[in-house]
């Protein structure tokens, strides 16, 4: 019967028998479906498997660095990390329309991939995070979809490569308990679920090195303050955003002109509907307070309490 040690067992034998001695593609956001997809083609083929890790600047505070060490410092995998944060900042500077910056951010995306096209066309196989949600929810087994479509502007000819979803079988939880018995580090595996765009969507307005570094900052405190309290237990996701207006606050003798922090947390079975966690307002208070203390440029700090619909969980 099926355990996730015999799961992990029957998909090596199943890659290498498929794969025999050709390549994989295999592009890891962080995420936790891609880690533990990662982490099962690095099993299976070595160094065969080659992992992508764009670092477009846009994700938490730590994450780029957790990815590197964990895939290219833990497991020794053909790890080719890009940074590409000039690319990115400079496609989105200027710009603050919310699709703008998705598409911009999509695109780029795919760009770093064709500029790369060199190292990587000689891969076999793309591997794709393809969850058996994903595989109902497309209709037929056969007709699972790109998932990345949300996030990627259409992908250059060279990259239609024979699909793999070592992944396709399993539900959400399953995913978690495979990437555990791998050897994931924890705080990836239970890694909440985050947009394509990242802290794109997150920042509403221009989105600036300066002000990635205000939500990443605010970000970390909020979570921490959770965790260490034990509050992040049951919330779906939960995280910090910059709105794009300022207003007037004092500090010390001063008055400050600056910009407000927005506090999400909620609750959701699917992601369709969302309520906000009722997080002790002791606790908010803790957290405003050391966000307005220690993140430079922030002087306010709101929690969001509308539920979805009918707002949505991000912000743009
Ligand atoms: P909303 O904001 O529509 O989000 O309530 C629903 C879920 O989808 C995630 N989300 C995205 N995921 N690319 C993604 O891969 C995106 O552009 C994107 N936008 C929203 C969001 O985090 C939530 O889990």
């Amino acid at each position: 019967d099926w355990t996730s040690e015999s799961f992990i067992e029957d998909q090596i034998a199943a890659i290498r028998q498929t794969v025999g001695e050709g390549k994989v593609l295999c592009a890891v956001s962080g995420g936790v479906d891609s880690s533990v997809m990662a982490a099962l083609l690095i099993q299976a083929i070595g160094e065969r498997a080659v992992c992508v890790f764009v670092d477009h600047g846009l994700l938490r505070k730590g994450e780029a660095e957790q990815v590197v060490e964990t895939f290219g410092g833990h497991f020794h995998a053909n790890l080719k990390a890009f940074e590409e944060k000039e690319r990115f900042f400079g496609a989105l500077a200027g710009v603050t329309d919310p699709e703008r910056k998705r598409k911009i951010i999509g695109e780029n995306f795919v760009r770093v991939f064709e500029d790369h096209a060199n190292e990587l066309r000689d891969c076999d196989f793309l591997a794709q995070g393809t969850l058996y949600p994903d595989v109902i929810e497309s209709g037929s087994p056969t007709a699972a979809k790109i998932k990345t479509h949300h996030n990627v502007g259409g992908l250059p000819d060279w990259m239609r490569m024979k699909l793999i979803e070592p992944l396709r079988w399993l539900f959400k939880d399953e995913v978690r308990n495979v990437g555990r018995l791998l050897g994931l580090p924890e705080e990836m595996v239970e890694r909440e679920p985050f947009p394509g765009p990242g802290l794109g969507v997150r920042i509403l307005g221009e989105v600036t090195r300066e002000r990635v570094r205000m939500v990443q900052e605010a970000d970390w405190i909020f979570r921490s303050e959770l965790r260490s309290r034990g509050l992040h237990k049951g919330i779906w996701q939960s995280y910090a955003a910059l709105l794009d207006v300022r207003s007037v606050g004092v500090m010390g003798d001063e008055r400050t002109y600056e910009q407000p922090i927005v506090l999400r947390a909620v609750q959701s079975e699917d992601a369709m509907t969302a309520r906000a966690v009722n997080i002790p307002f002791d606790a908010l208070e803790v957290i405003a307070s050391r966000i307005v203390n220690e993140v430079d440029g922030v002087n306010r700090v709101f929690y969001d309490l509308t539920s979805k619909p009918p707002a949505t969980i991000e912000l743009e």
